[in-house]
């Protein structure tokens, strides 16, 4: 099969070295790619939110199937748009994926139909949602509605942070759109689980858990970024534990969005909490996780293609899913500065010899084949282990020979994990 993967990512470069692993898969392509992904798959040079030329482009060159990974193209609607032209696609319609794109949306479906999660209300008035703020609980949780690359949540702990939040979002469009609308929600407490499903419109089976950290700092301390690394498992959950998410959770948002005609293929995302009253969803995404996928994808035994059939065919029952027995940490090495401003360029060295398994993320290539920085997050360094600490302890094995100037890492990824079975009470 001749694949084209969209986006540029580590997540990507995860995806396409999985996706390289598949017997079926005889040509891979990526857009725009990365400095990695361009060294096991051809890279052309489409913008991922491109989305007419990316439809034109994967028509015009017969493409067997275009897996459509970050949120934006998906929310635009590329996915109807390759079915359109008879381009078999991976990823939601844009009907689906609103369910990351309007977070208005996903939180009025789920009261709908029952699904845990922090209560809320939705204001599209600044002046309703300023007085709404008066009568409420510290700390509190501002979100704006729309795509804002994660960063368009604040947690205020007094009233006037509270009501400067709604002031940036709906006043100084600090978010740009995804501001008109926000959602003023309890602040819930506990640790916090990632759970990427696999769907098919009818049934979504659940991947191995994960665990991401968002804060820039050791000690989730800095500022949010798109995830500073990742272990799985997430958490110490038995199978009583993960049934019940199952069953309260994936299960019935699943069943939620066919009821409503809006039918879930793809990844969809569980952002979870583990609360003292059972897990709640913090939020939808509608696709992999990063760097969540880079610590799943290297356990999963059965042949990806396999799956990602199964998920447009509508057929996920009918397939078993093997992951390999192992516990699996990813380091994020990021630009120094990010998530606010940094410096690109700097020459990248150690990854062919350190020994362990990297994705790359904000990479490129220069004219004279060297490999340089281009974004704020890197790359990431794998490892797995039969427990969790073999795992932390090989990844930062790796992380230390791997240098660019002004590299920072968090060295506490997968740490406080072990704890977490024993703080949840479901
Ligand atoms: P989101 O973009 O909705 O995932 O929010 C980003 C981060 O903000 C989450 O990963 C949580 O750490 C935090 N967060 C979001 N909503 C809540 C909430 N209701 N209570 C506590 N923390 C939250
Ligand atoms: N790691 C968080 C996300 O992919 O949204």
């Amino acid at each position: 099969m001749k694949v084209l993967v969209v986006g540029g990512g580590g997540r990507e470069h995860a995806i396409c070295w999985t996706l390289k692993k598949s017997s079926k898969v005889t040509e891979l392509y990526c857009a725009p790619g990365n400095g990695g992904i361009a060294e096991i798959a051809t890279c052309v040079p489409i913008k991922a939110t491109d989305i007419d030329a990316m439809a034109d482009y994967a028509k015009e060159n017969n493409f067997d199937l275009v897996f459509v990974a970050p949120d934006d193209p998906l929310a635009l609607g590329l996915v109807d748009k390759l079915e359109e032209k008879g381009v078999r696609a991976f990823g939601p319609r844009a009907n689906a994926a609103i369910i990351e794109a309007s977070k208005a949306f996903s939180k009025s479906l789920m009261k709908k139909y029952n699904i845990p999660t922090a209560k809320y209300e939705t204001f599209d008035n600044k002046d309703d949602a300023l007085k709404y703020l008066e009568t409420q609980p510290m700390p509190i949780v501002i979100k704006a509605d729309g795509l804002a690359l994660g960063k368009g949540v604040i947690i205020a702990q007094t009233l006037e942070d509270a009501k400067a939040a709604v002031i940036s979002m709906m006043e100084d469009k600090a978010f740009g759109s995804a501001g008109n609308t926000v959602v003023i929600e309890e602040c819930m407490v506990g640790p916090e689980l990632t759970l990427l499903a696999f769907a098919d419109g009818n049934i979504a089976v659940p991947m191995i858990s994960s665990r991401d950290h968002k804060r820039a700092y050791d000690n989730d301390e800095g500022l949010n970024t798109g995830g500073m690394g990742a272990v799985t498992p997430g958490a110490d959950l038995s199978d009583e534990d993960m049934a019940s998410i199952q069953n309260k959770i994936v299960k019935p948002t699943i069943e939620a969005l066919k009821a409503e005609g809006r039918p879930f293929k793809g990844v969809i995302y569980f952002g979870l909490m583990l609360t003292k009253e059972g897990a709640k969803v913090v939020e939808y995404n509608a696709r992999f996780g990063d760097p969540e996928t880079q610590a799943i994808l290297p356990l999963l035994e059965t042949d990806f293609m396999d799956i990602i059939d199964a998920c447009i065919d509508g057929t996920l029952a009918d397939i078993e899913i093997k992951w390999k027995k192992k516990c699996s940490t990813v380091v994020v090495m990021a630009s120094g500065g990010y998530p606010a401003s940094y410096a690109k360029g700097y020459e990248i060295t150690g990854i062919d010899t350190c020994g362990k398994l990297v994705f790359q993320a904000g990479t490129a290539l220069t004219e004279d084949g060297k490999l340089v920085t281009s974004g704020g997050r890197v790359l990431v360094v794998y490892d797995e282990g039969d427990t969790l600490d073999e795992a932390i302890d090989g990844a930062y094995e790796g992380v230390k020979k791997i240098s660019f100037k002004d590299a920072h890492y968090r060295t506490d990824i997968g740490r406080t994990v072990g704890k977490f079975g024993k703080e949840y009470h479901a």
